[in-house]
């Protein structure tokens, strides 16, 4: 069985997906994880972004790890780094290669293949698993998401500030809406649920309402 959630940064999908997937006992794949870990080898390497062949080769000799929360990028523990401004800043030109989607569309696929997984990304719904059995498409108010995503910044001991931060994600959401492949955008079968007013309590509740009500067929 595959859970598949998307929307844009800061609903709290990350949060509430790994929550989702140990209240019903099962995997979960953090999509954008693997998108991070391509950027952060490609900053490592001092590749030329718009070098997309560079980007391709990178992206099929990938040596990731990702064991539920844990990411690992040729053996070290990068859970931090990936999630880090210098990422997020650079992440958007790798993530609108369809070149480089296909190889890691396939990686995320291999990942979820044996078990039942929550799965969460932008096109997860649409493009990596439209068979899935749960399709959920998280909203939320830009400021509002904004704010959760300084939050997590602030926590992490990061010195951000919120306008750069709320800019920022204004800019990735743009990016993500209108690339050419892979774009985010909601599957006309995908449940809406807008988490402006939610807390992650809450709206994990949601999900699993919606989860528990389509397998009792009420
Ligand atoms: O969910 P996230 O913020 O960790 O995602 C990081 C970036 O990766 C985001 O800007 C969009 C991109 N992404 C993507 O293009 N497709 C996915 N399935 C997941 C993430």
């Amino acid at each position: 069985m595959i859970i598949a959630i998307d929307g844009p940064a800061g609903t709290g999908k990350t949060t509430v997906s790994k929550i989702l997937a140990k209240r019903l006992s099962i995997s979960y794949l953090d999509t954008g994880a693997t998108y991070r870990a391509l950027t952060l080898k490609a900053l490592d390497n001092d590749v030329d972004l718009s070098n997309k062949d560079v980007l391709i080769d990178l992206a099929k000799t990938l040596n990731l790890q990702i064991q539920g929360e844990n990411v690992y990028l040729e053996g070290v523990d990068v859970n931090f780094k990936i999630r880090t401004p210098v990422v997020d800043k650079n992440i958007s030109l790798i993530v609108s290669y369809s070149e480089v989607r296909q190889i890691m569309v396939e990686l995320q696929r291999k990942l979820a293949k044996i078990g039942d997984y929550v799965v969460e990304g932008r096109d997860i719904t649409t493009v990596v698993f439209p068979q899935a059995e749960f399709k959920f498409y998280l909203d939320g108010d830009t400021s509002v998401r904004a704010q959760r995503r300084y939050n997590e910044l602030i926590v992490k001991g990061l010195d951000v500030n919120f306008e750069d931060v709320k800019k920022d994600l204004i800019r990735r959401d743009n990016a993500d809406k209108n690339r050419s492949t892979g774009a985010l955008k909601i599957s006309e079968d995908a449940k809406i649920i807008d988490t402006t007013n939610l807390t992650v309590a809450e709206t994990v509740d949601e999900l699993i309402k919606n989860v528990k009500k389509d397998e009792t067929g009420r």
